[in-house]
């Protein structure tokens, strides 16, 4: 039932869809019992003492009517195996009982606690390993809300089932079965009575339950609009102050606003009939049976004790009913989380971390640290590579576009410590080219070698290991200045780091903050100009000490002191490693030793500077007499990305 006050967290738990209860599925979401199978012992400890709490709550009614029995009938109280007690020895048994129960309750509390938080932290880690290893083609497929809400919602449902669900399940089947066993050995003329009026009760709490969850949905979906609007303003905040938007804003938020209230208006009178009809349903009933039941006592068909009794037992058996519909609707989430969790878990991943797949405990979590240079290939790897670089026919298609094809033919050679570089208009493929490079997508046809190889034999991990890019649009980690540095080679010691970022000329700026290295970027830290983060991101990559080096567009859209700095950062770190330059600037790659042009997804023209220049009627003469048209004036012929 919803509550007035919905958190996020229950309105995306509310909102998650169900899956039918059939053999299959719910064999399929037994299969990630395999995470609790770690905890076992506790487990089934926990699950045995709830066995025991709840066989003494049934046991609660049957000593209750004694104890009234007891006091109006002395020496006629008799209990099962135990026969005749006195008043006060019934009372004792009570409180005893009530006492283990509640020490049965704290421990299967805890146990299942313990065991569901345990082995969801491992799922958790398992679902989160799996996701940052699966390849680059996963993600184009899917949003990166449904893929975060897999690791919270979905995770947060399966929790919910084993602490929650589950031993309410286990308490209220005890309860229902017990319950309605004992009343049934209580009287069996108010046992018919009873159940009499149970077919109707049941029909209209199914009703309303519809009705009501009919609402509330539309409710939380209202509430989702509504949140989703401060998100995005909130996201696009300079925007909107920019254009002077908040109003308009304010207008959109205030419609959205508007229509929850309809809907959860909508709801009020039903919750309002429902909460009217419920206290009819339960206090009508008792009164039915109480009236009967008063008919038996003045008859002496019944003793006083026997009727209360049945009375409590009637709310057991009614409480366990009003719960059955919430605990198989949580049920049917659960299994439909557990299905996405396990087609998560399932997708073929490309790089294999220690530990994908389950059964690491989490307290191995810390021992099962990413190592990347520890997988090896059929054959001895090289300390080092040479840096030879070969495309050879290859044509591509983004697995997330398979209609479009992006590169056709490319056949591009780098040998060891040249510089290449590839320009071209806009969308003709370069950052295709190098995502191809860092092997983020295999060729369709066609090969890529390096220093001689199939790229596809060397293990991945160990191939990206010796090369590094430089984007152009650098985003930095939140943390400090030091740790996004240090993240090119984790490890490597403050002098390291130091030394990489004089290289990388971003020491002076950095040591002019008051907190030198010590200070944090990104959402909660300050933010650094475009230049100063790419002079962290050449730190990374000196650091790093690739074989093979990346640089999309590093040098546009910076001012001539910035990009002279960056220039320089730049061709030291260039010095002795093979490189791909991007760029739209063609000042930056005059010396390149090969310049490719790009077009289409084809390479149309490659040679040095001059050659290229010196062609009458080439693509990368037309492009470099727009920019040098007029001289010491480099414009950018075409928008970056
Ligand atoms: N992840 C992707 N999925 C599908 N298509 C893509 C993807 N990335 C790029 N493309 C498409 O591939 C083509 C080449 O894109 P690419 O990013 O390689 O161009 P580019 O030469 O780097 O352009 P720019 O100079 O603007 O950066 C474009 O048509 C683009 O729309
Ligand atoms: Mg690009």
């Amino acid at each position: 039932m919803a509550r007035s006050n919905p958190s996020q967290e229950d309105i995306a738990l509310d909102r998650l869809p169900k899956a039918p209860l059939n053999r299959e599925n719910l064999r399929q979401t037994l299969e990630l019992a395999r995470y609790v199978r770690p905890y076992r012992p506790r487990f089934f400890g926990g699950l045995a003492t709830l066995f025991v709490s709840a066989a003494l709550g049934l046991a609660f009614p049957l000593l209750a009517g004694s104890l009234i029995d007891a006091a109006l009938h002395p020496g006629q109280a008799t209990l099962p195996y135990l026969g005749v007690l006195s008043l006060n020895q019934v009372a004792l048994l009570l409180a005893a009982s009530v006492s283990l129960q509640a020490l049965c309750s704290f421990n299967s509390a805890l146990s299942f606690n313990r065991v569901g938080q345990s082995a969801l932290a491992d799922l958790r880690r398992d679902c989160y390993q799996r996701l940052i290893s699966l390849p680059m083609a996963f993600f184009a497929r899917r949003r990166v809300g449904e893929l975060t809400s897999r690791i919270s919602t979905d995770v947060a449902q399966i929790e919910g089932a084993l602490i929650d669900s589950l031993p309410q399940l286990c308490r209220q089947t005890v309860f229902l079965l017990g319950g309605i066993t004992m009343i049934a050995f209580t009287s069996v003329r108010l046992t018919v009575v009873m159940l009499g009026t149970l077919p109707l009760l049941i029909a209209a709490a199914v009703f309303f339950g519809r009705r009501l969850r009919r609402y509330s949905r539309e409710t939380q979906d209202q509430l989702a609009a509504t949140n989703t609007i401060v998100e995005e303003t909130l996201q696009a905040i300079a925007s909107v102050k920019a254009f002077a938007n908040e109003a308009f804003e304010l207008g959109r938020y205030s419609r959205a606003n508007a229509r929850v209230l309809t809907a959860a208006l909508g709801a009020a009178r039903w919750r309002a009939t429902f909460v009217a009809f419920f206290i009819i349903a339960l206090f009508g009933g008792i009164v039915i049976v109480l009236w009967v039941g008063a008919g038996l006592l003045e008859t002496d068909a019944i003793s006083p004790g026997k009727l209360t009794r049945f009375v409590l037992y009637t709310t057991f058996v009614a409480g366990a009913m009003g719960q059955s519909a919430e605990l198989f609707s949580q049920i049917q989430k659960t299994v439909g989380a557990t299905q996405r969790v396990r087609e998560l878990l399932r997708e073929e991943v490309e790089i294999e971390l220690p530990g994908v797949g389950g059964g690491t405990r989490a307290r191995d979590a810390e021992q099962a640290t990413v190592d990347n240079g520890r997988e090896t290939g059929a054959w001895p790897l090289p300390v080092r590579l040479r840096g030879e670089v070969v495309f050879e026919g290859v044509n591509f298609r983004y697995p997330s576009r398979p209609e479009v094809a992006v590169l056709h033919d490319v056949s591009l050679t780098a040998r060891p410590g040249e510089r290449i570089a590839l320009v071209g208009p806009s969308g003709a493929g370069k950052s295709t080219i190098t995502a191809l490079l860092l092997r983020f997508y295999d060729p369709e046809s066609g090969r890529l070698l390096i220093d001689g190889r199939d790229a596809r034999d060397y293990p991945l991990s160990w191939l990206r290991g010796q090369m590094a890019i430089v984007p152009q649009d650098v985003l930095l980690f939140g943390g400090s200045i030091a740790e996004n540095i240090v993240y090119g080679r984790p490890g490597a010691d403050d002098a390291a780091v130091r030394e990489a970022s004089r290289q990388a000329n971003a020491d002076d700026f950095i040591s002019a903050f008051p907190e030198g290295y010590a200070t944090l970027v990104g959402d909660r830290g300050i933010k650094l100009s475009g230049g100063q983060r790419q002079r962290v991101a050449i730190a990374r990559a000196i650091l790093k000490n690739p074989a093979i080096l990346i640089l999309d567009e590093a040098t546009s859209s910076l001012d001539s002191e910035s990009e002279r700095l960056v220039q320089v950062a730049l061709d030291r770190l260039m010095q002795g490693r093979t490189t791909f330059i991007v760029a739209h600037r063609l000042a930056t790659i005059r010396n390149a030793d090969r310049i490719a042009v790009i077009e289409a997804g084809r390479v149309v023209e490659v040679g040095s500077h001059d050659e290229l220049s010196a062609k009458p009627d080439g693509l990368y003469r037309r492009l470099s007499a727009l920019q040098f048209g007029q001289p010491g004036d480099a414009l950018e012929f075409s928008p970056t990305d």
